[in-house]
């Protein structure tokens, strides 16, 4: 077995952008952190953070409020500088790339920030096209037809493509921010507390339009949530976030039988009796 060569990994395009090279070992991350330090000032927000995330699963990141997982969110996304450590999303060492290659790599990702709010003065379809405006070259045409698309595939109606962010309900804003995620085709998207705001059938619904898209698509999601609900349902894995650093990951039912004191007291508490009970 150790002789025969590596089965090709599903995602092909794990080349490196840089050599050209393939390697077995590698194509199976989306995201691999290692030893990542960020801080502002004298206060040290993640220190020393190591995160696996694989390909093609959902991945939830919980942690308690303030404790950094924006921080970390954004420092993947190469906004925040990081003072220490090694980051690699498919298999790229985000520190060697040039411009152009992060460009490139940046293309390969959607993201639905906590703070998702859509440009006030551009309609649901403008929106979605920003991403396309600023990453490819396509005809008016083109980029109207592939954002109704996407429109249609966070399941909103066509005739939403003319509204105003102002005319939208909550729930509608986040279908047309993960649209506005989805319009490069990425393969892995980060969601930043994707339900926070909405109502739990709200939630639960875009819960499961993340599900479904995440199925189709094939997608690798980066989901941070402090949704109990979302976690049972969609999160293959999940990784909790307290002193800086990875305090413990692994499935739902690891996290249950967790003695790390935040993990127990986030999954045992008292948001989470009702669950645990109808488990
Ligand atoms: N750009 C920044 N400058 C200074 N402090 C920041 C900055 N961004 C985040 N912080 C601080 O880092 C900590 C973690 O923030 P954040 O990652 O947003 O938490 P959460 O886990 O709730 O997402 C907070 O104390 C926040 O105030
Ligand atoms: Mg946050």
């Amino acid at each position: 077995m150790a002789s025969d060569p590596a089965p090709v990994p599903q995602q092909s395009q794990t080349r490196s952008l840089k050599t050209g090279e393939t390697d077995g070992q590698k194509g199976q991350l989306a995201i691999r952190a290692r030893g990542v330090t960020v801080g502002f000032g004298d206060r040290v927000i993640l220190n020393g953070l190591d995160l696996d995330v694989k390909r093609g699963e959902v991945l939830g990141f919980v942690g308690g409020s303030g404790t950094g997982k924006s921080v970390l969110t954004r420092t993947i996304l190469g906004l925040i500088q990081k003072r220490a450590g090694k980051i690699e999303v498919f298999d790229e060492d985000l520190d060697t790339l040039t411009r152009d290659q992060h460009r490139a790599l940046e293309r390969r990702w959607g993201v639905l920030f906590q703070q998702g709010a859509l440009f006030s003065g551009l309609s649901v379809l403008q929106n979605i096209q920003v991403p396309m405006r600023e990453y490819l070259h396509l005809s008016h045409k083109l980029m109207d037809e592939l954002a109704m698309l996407k429109i249609e595939m966070v399941g909103l109606k066509t005739d939403a493509a003319d509204k105003m962010p102002s005319e939208l309900s909550g729930g509608m804003i986040k279908r047309v921010a993960l649209a506005r995620a989805l319009a490069l085709d990425p393969e892995l998207l980060f969601l930043d507390e994707p339900t926070s705001g909405l109502d739990p059938i709200g939630a639960a619904d875009f819960d499961d339009l993340i599900a479904t898209l995440q199925k189709t698509l094939g997608l690798t999601v980066f989901m941070v949530t402090h949704d109990l609900d979302s976690l049972y349902s969609i999160c293959d894995r999940i990784a909790a976030l307290a002193g800086g650093k990875v305090a413990a990951e692994g499935t739902i039912q690891e996290m249950l039988e967790s003695e790390q004191p935040w993990v127990r007291s986030y999954f045992h508490g008292k948001r989470a009796s009702r669950m645990n009970g109808g488990a």
